[in-house]
């Protein structure tokens, strides 16, 4: 038995935000963000449309796919780093939504590599007991953490859901995963602001640290390197080749980014899914919503193998390799 994917879900906002409204607010252009980052739009919430509501229709739709109530789920992990509060979590949260009293339930902060940190933990709890159900999330309010007058990330980040639930299963499954992080470089992306060393309500300190703020030229560099580094370790440890890889799913950060990691790992660009175009980068969310995607186009066949790969703040990076 492995630890697998039985369902999967996603849920964006319901409003849209395209380069051409961009336009209007910063100095910027289509064409700029197009060939610069491959995103046209994406989506961005209302005040109703919190990250557990997000989340928590994401997961609905996952736990429809999988045939299981949310009354037996055993563990939900939320990865964000935007939760509706503070305290408590956001699995808390939609724990309660769903009613899934008989569950365990805390956040994970691994930015957006955080599904697959997410992805990891369940794979351990379900090699304990293949009867384990999690159900795993990643999600993100990033408008909130956003500077909408610096186009240098205001026209980056999106919001959205991305929800999967994980149990044991026979043939397929995870086969390898591998997390790692590097925090010699965790300066490069960051939002210092709302933390306990920069409370909200501290004087003194200038708006501009409660948001994100990136060296993304540099954030290039290292995603790449990262990304190529977990892609090939669990390959290797799967003892595959990436002329195995079925589909690969990176965190969808960068177009330009995505095109380079599948040469380095000599992967087709058809075999590469990308949705950036519709939903800019959502952090942890991008993976499961691309996933569900993917899977409800059916893109994805029963015994793909397919790669997930991340990177992220922290530096925290890491992939999943898994039999569909
Ligand atoms: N519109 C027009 N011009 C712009 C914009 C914009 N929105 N943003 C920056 N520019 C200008 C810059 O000011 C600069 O002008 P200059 O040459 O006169 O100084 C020029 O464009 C080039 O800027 P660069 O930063 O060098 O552009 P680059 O090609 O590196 O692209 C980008 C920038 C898209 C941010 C890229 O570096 C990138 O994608 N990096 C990785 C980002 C990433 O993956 N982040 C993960 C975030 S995850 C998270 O935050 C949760």
């Amino acid at each position: 038995m492995k630890a697998a994917i039985l369902g999967t879900g996603s849920h964006l906002p319901k409003k849209k935000l395209t380069n051409q409204d961009l336009e209007k607010m910063v100095d910027t252009s289509d064409e700029w963000i197009t060939s610069r980052s491959g995103i046209k739009e994406r989506y961005i919430v209302s005040e109703k449309e919190t990250l557990s509501f997000l989340s928590t229709e994401a997961s609905k739709k996952a736990l429809k796919m999988a045939q299981i109530d949310a009354t037996e789920l055993d563990l939900i992990v939320v990865a964000t780093f935007t939760a509706d509060f503070r305290l408590p979590s956001g699995a808390s949260l939609v724990q309660n939504e769903l009613k899934a009293y008989n569950a365990a339930a805390f956040d994970i902060a691994a930015a957006c590599t955080g599904f697959i940190y997410g992805l990891v933990i369940a794979e351990k709890f379900v090699k304990d007991n293949p009867e384990i159900k999690v159900l795993v999330i990643g999600a993100e309010v990033l408008s909130s953490v956003t500077n909408w007058k610096d186009r240098t990330t205001c026209v980056l980040f999106g919001d959205g859901a991305g929800a999967a639930v994980v149990s044991g299963a026979k043939g397929r499954g995870i086969l390898t995963s591998y997390i790692k992080s590097d925090p010699r470089v965790w300066d490069l992306l960051c939002v210092l602001g709302g933390g306990s060393l920069y409370p909200p309500f501290k004087e003194g300190i200038p708006k501009e640290e409660y948001y994100v703020k990136m060296k993304g030229n540099e954030v290039f560099k290292y995603s790449v390197r990262y990304m190529e580094e977990a892609a090939r370790v669990v390959l290797d440890k799967a003892g595959m080749s990436p002329a195995d890889v079925d589909w690969l799913i990176p965190h969808q950060a960068n177009i330009r980014i995505m095109k380079m990691i599948a040469k380095k790992l000599g992967i087709p660009e058809e075999r590469v899914f990308v949705n950036i175009d519709k939903y800019g980068n959502t952090s942890a969310a991008t993976i499961p919503i691309a996933l569900d995607e993917a899977v409800r186009q059916g893109a994805i066949k029963p015994g793909d193998l397919i790669l997930l790969d991340a990177f992220g703040g922290g530096f925290t990076y890491g992939a999943v390799l898994m039999r569909w």
